[in-house]
Order: C-alpha cells, then structure tokens, then sequence
C-alpha cells in the first residue's frame, strides 16, 4: 500500500511516497482505510528524527500521523466494529510497525476508534480525537471545578482551542490568548476574557485576576513565562515536557496524550460533544497526500489561517495512489459558515450546557450511556 513517510529523518523535502505491507488487524484491532489524516505538530519532529528513540526498532521508512478518519476496512478478533462504518481514531506512530496515519490503511486497537461525530466529515473528524484527547486531559489534570479561573494560551490553536471549548462546557471561566487577528475566533470559541498572545501575557493576565488564575493550559508552550499567572497552589498544564519548578505550591501536570489511546469513554465523549456543536471541528486547508512535505512547511512557518473553506477532498493526482488527503488543522477559522454550531453562537453554546451532561470536576470522566463503555459500540 501507499503511504506518506521518511527513510531518512530530516527537513519536510524528505518526506515521500513509500510502498509499505498492507497491514491487518490482530485480536482486539481494526484496520482502517484513511480519508483524511490531520498534520499536527508532533509529526513535524517525527518527520525531523526527534521522537528517534522512540522509532529505533522499526525500520525505515517512518510514517508520521496521529489523527486518522476513515472507513473500517478489516475487523480483527473481537473487535466490536463493522466493515464500512466510519470512523475516526487516535494512531501512535512509534507503536505500530507500519507507523502512523499518513497511509491508505492504519491499524489501531478498537479502544481508539469512535464513529465520526454527528455532521462531521472525514476531513472534519480527522482534526478531533488526537488534540480533543488531550485538550481533555488538560482539564482532567488541572481539575478544577465549576466557576473556577482558566488561562489557556494559544488558543486559537488546535489544542488551545478545544481546551477553551471543553472548560466552557464543563463550567470553568475562560481567559484566553489571541492575536489581534485571531480576537474574533477566540472569543467565538467561548472565551469570557482575552489577552493579547506573547512572552508577558501573565501580566495581562493578572491584570484581570490579581490574586491569579486557578489553572493554565499552555498551549504555546510558554512554561515558566505563563506561570507567573497562577494563584498560590494552583496547576500549568504542559503540553511538550517541563522540568521547570514554579514554586508557590503550583503544580505541573505533565500532559501526555499517548497514555490514553484507549480511553474510549473520553473520545465516545468528544464525538458527542461535536456531534451537539459543543466543539467546533476547524480545518484550516486540505491538500492532496502529495503535498505532505509542503503542509509540514506551512505548519512549521505558524499563523496557519484558512483562506476560506476548502473541505472537498482532493485526490494526489496520481490514480494509483489510494492516499486520499492530508489535511492542517492549526489555528484558526471562527465559525466555519459552512458548518456554524447548531446552535446559534459557540459563546451561546457553551453558556447553559445541559446539566445532565456535567459531573463536576470529572465531567469528562464518565462513560456516558451510548457510550462503548457503557455497553454500545454503536
Ligand atoms: N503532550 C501531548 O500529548 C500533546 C498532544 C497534542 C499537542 N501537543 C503539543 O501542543 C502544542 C499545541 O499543539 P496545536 O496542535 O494546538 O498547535 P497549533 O495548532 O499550531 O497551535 C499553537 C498555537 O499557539 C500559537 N502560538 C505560537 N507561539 C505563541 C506564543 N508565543 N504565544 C501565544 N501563542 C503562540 C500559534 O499561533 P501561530 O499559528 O500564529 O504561530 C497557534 O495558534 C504543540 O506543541 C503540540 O506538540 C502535545
């Protein structure tokens, strides 16, 4: 099969097609025909050879991708999936020997895979289960509560914007980073408050909440520059490894998404909350699989903004390749116009919630009724 991968590590040129082994699912796993893989940043130092420890005992070539949207194309034993269905999935490259999303086919355990939320489409589905995992999990660590103060920064970013949607649906007060450009999606995403992005936004945060803000989702990566922002005793989210010590009693949540691959009940949940228009799914361009190496490049050059809604799937050009689409999803659309919330405005949205859905702190944490967990695949 066809796939999108690097024989050796290094800048975006090197980044090919390669023919690799169809792979077939084992016990417990599915495959998975790709119709959009989204490109994220970690595939940017998968590609570059940074995660290499991690990829020393699969030979080359090493196909990056993490987020997978496709059809179930092979069931594996036990695995409670049909052929056909459509679906969506979390994919550790470095844990499969034919590597990540960036292919016509991926294996991943069943755990990892939800159908596409309500009104997605591949392109759509693909941007959610990586970064709405770990968005998730942010806020599971920082636990706060109803009512209580979060700063997150980049916001208008992938990660960033799903942590700014989730902790509006679970009740926390939002103060959010953004350009000045990027005000308007940001605020649409549900942030009570903004500040203006850069090295000194604790200042600007503390300017709104002198006694400092419960926790920050550091999304851009500022570490020790955010925490200044934080009250006494409260938590920073990481998102690429910290080892910095705050003080002042502040606890560092190291977030790693990979840890929750098979968290089915939190993807079941995210599928559900952008399925009600709780999350927005933004897609900022979608390329052809061929332009994998330009799509790296625009990702790695920032302030990746859509010039207008491009979701018809484009095929590579090439009629023998069955990769399908690569797609970006960093920053930044407001409101796609081609698919607005249900209801109304995301701010609307998030601002009465219904009640049933909330749990308290551990408002993601519960299976919910349809979930698999609960007993439903389906
Ligand atoms: N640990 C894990 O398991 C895990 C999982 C997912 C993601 N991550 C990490 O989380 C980070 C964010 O991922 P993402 O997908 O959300 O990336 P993204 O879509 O590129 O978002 C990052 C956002 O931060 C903005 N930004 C850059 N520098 C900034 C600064 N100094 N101050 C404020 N904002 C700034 C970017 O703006 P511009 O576009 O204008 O540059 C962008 O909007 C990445 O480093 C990623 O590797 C970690």
């Amino acid at each position: 099969m066809r796939a999108i991968g690097v024989v050796e590590f290094g800048g975006p040129e090197q980044l090919r097609a390669v023919d690799v082994p169809e792979p077939h699912p084992g016990p417990g796993e599915v495959r998975i025909r790709v119709q959009a893989a989204a490109v994220n940043p970690t595939d940017l130092g998968f590609r570059a050879g940074t995660h290499r420890e991690r990829q020393r005992d699969a030979p080359p070539p090493h196909v990056p991708g993490m987020d997978a949207a496709g059809v179930i194309s092979e069931v594996g034993e036990g695995a409670p999936w049909t052929i056909g269905d459509e679906v969506m999935a979390i994919v550790v490259p470095a844990a499969r020997p034919h590597g990540g999303a960036y292919a016509d086919q991926v294996v991943v355990p069943a755990e990892s895979v939800v159908r596409i939320p309500a009104g997605a489409n591949f392109a759509s589905a693909s941007t959610l289960p990586m970064n709405g995992l770990t968005a998730w999990l942010a806020l599971e660590m920082l636990g706060l509560s109803t009512g209580q103060t979060l700063a997150v920064t980049g916001a208008a970013g992938a990660f960033g914007g799903y942590v700014v949607q989730l902790a509006k649906v679970a009740h926390l007060h939002v103060i959010a980073d953004a350009s000045e450009k990027d005000e308007p999606l940001v605020r649409n995403l549900g942030a009570d408050e903004l500040v203006r992005r850069g090295d000194d936004v604790a200042d600007r945060i503390r300017a709104l909440v002198p006694e400092g803000v419960d926790g920050v989702a550091d999304g851009a990566l500022l570490n020790g520059l955010v925490a200044p922002a934080i009250r006494d005793g409260g938590g920073l989210a990481v998102v690429r490894g910290w080892s910095g010590e705050p003080g002042r009693g502040i606890a560092v949540h190291q977030v790693g998404v990979v840890a929750q691959v098979r968290n089915t009940a939190a993807l079941e949940r995210l599928r559900q909350l952008a399925g009600d228009g709780f999350l927005t799914l933004r897609v900022a361009r979608v390329l052809p699989a061929s332009q994998a190496a330009e799509a790296h490049r625009m990702l790695a050059a920032g302030g990746v903004r859509p010039a207008g809604p491009r979701l018809q799937p484009l095929t590579d050009g090439n009629p023998a390749s069955r990769c399908r689409v690569i797609r970006i999803h960093s920053g930044v659309v407001s409101t796609m116009p081609w698919r607005r919330p249900r209801r109304a405005a995301a701010t609307a949205l998030v601002s009465e919630p219904p009640k049933s859905r909330l749990t308290g702190p551990h408002w993601l944490g519960h299976p919910h009724p349809t979930s698999p967990a609960a007993g439903r695949r389906h």
